[in-house]
């Protein structure tokens, strides 16, 4: 048997602008994971386990778009192997819809176990680029953020179709990640904020580069140690997802909590409109921002290091 994983993720800054070529950071969230096993079977088909997803079918009836046929056809074709005689069993822990990265950590994990299995070496880069192309599905214009940073499994600085940056984290911070419990796919949420940008560009590409500046501000904060520094400009980004339109009332209900329970910052994270939100604590606020989110109807709280 053959078996492979990956993180989940989460964007700390610039998400959406990032679709139009404007920087953003994005970290590995290890304590949630995508994983598969291959099992060899002594018949003709390749069978698709996908439990959480409630779905059992065979790779041969899949619908032409379904997002694990696709990277398992795209993985066979990559190691030049046919795709019969396995079970490919998929378990994750990672939301879907959540906006940390369910879609593209379950592509490379696929990706990644195929690879095993076939005992082919398969690099970041190639199972990065694997998943981006499932993740084409999931929204028509994705940046590749969330395929990368989930490939490369570290902080990446990252520009759509400029080569992968990694930073250096001078010290390291501590984010709090509360699921609002509301499942939103990527695709509205990108497609409004296009439609909007259609309407009134000037705007929103002023919105877009004031996001991109406070990704490039953070970087240099990440870099430098200045961790203060950076509630404040995820307090920022706030705004401006908000004036992107891709809030919500429940995300909102989050942050306000987070900020009255003493977070330095608090924003949404990935696409918006329901998902995630985080928030940078310390040893003292972490336990009162976990407390206040449940208390606020928080679905599920994880806390992670960035190092
Ligand atoms: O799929 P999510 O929810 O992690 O969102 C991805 C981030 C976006 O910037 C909204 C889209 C993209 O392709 O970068």
């Amino acid at each position: 048997m053959s078996k492979a994983s990956a993180p989940g993720k989460i964007i700390l800054f610039g998400e959406h602008a990032v679709v139009y070529a404007r920087p953003a950071i994005a970290v590995p969230v290890f304590q949630v994971r995508a994983e598969v096993e291959l099992e060899r079977l002594e018949i003709e088909r390749l069978e698709i386990d996908a439990a959480d997803l409630d779905k059992r079918y065979t790779l041969q009836d899949a619908l032409p778009d379904d997002p694990i046929a696709t990277i398992i056809r795209l993985t066979c074709a990559r190691l030049n192997v046919e795709p019969n005689g396995l079970r490919v069993r998929v378990r994750s822990t990672i939301p879907i819809g959540g906006g940390l990265g369910s879609g593209a950590a379950v592509s490379v994990a696929i990706a990644r176990a195929f690879a095993q299995h076939f005992s082919v070496t398969l690099s970041a880069g190639e199972a990065s680029a694997l998943a981006f192309e499932v993740e084409k599905l999931h929204h028509g214009t994705p940046s590749g953020i969330d395929n990368t940073v989930i490939a490369f499994e570290q902080p990446v600085y990252f520009v759509r179709d400029q080569p992968i940056e990694s930073f250096r984290v001078a010290r390291p911070f501590t984010i709090a990640i509360a699921d609002t419990g509301i499942a939103a796919p990527t695709k509205i949420a990108v497609g409004d904020v296009r439609r909007a940008w259609q309407a009134e560009r000037a705007r929103y590409e002023s919105l877009f580069d004031q996001i991109g500046s406070i990704a490039q501000k953070a970087r240099a904060a990440i870099e430098r140690g200045n961790v203060e520094s950076l509630g404040a400009l995820m307090n920022a980004n706030q705004a401006l997802l908000r004036a992107l339109g891709v809030s919500s009332p429940e995300i909102e209900t989050l942050v306000d909590a987070a900020l009255r329970a003493g977070a330095s910052g608090v924003k949404l994270c990935g696409a918006g409109r329901g998902g995630n939100v985080i928030a940078l604590v310390d040893e003292v606020t972490q336990d009162k921002v976990a407390r206040a989110w449940r208390d606020a109807g928080a679905r599920n709280v994880i806390i992670t290091q960035v190092n």
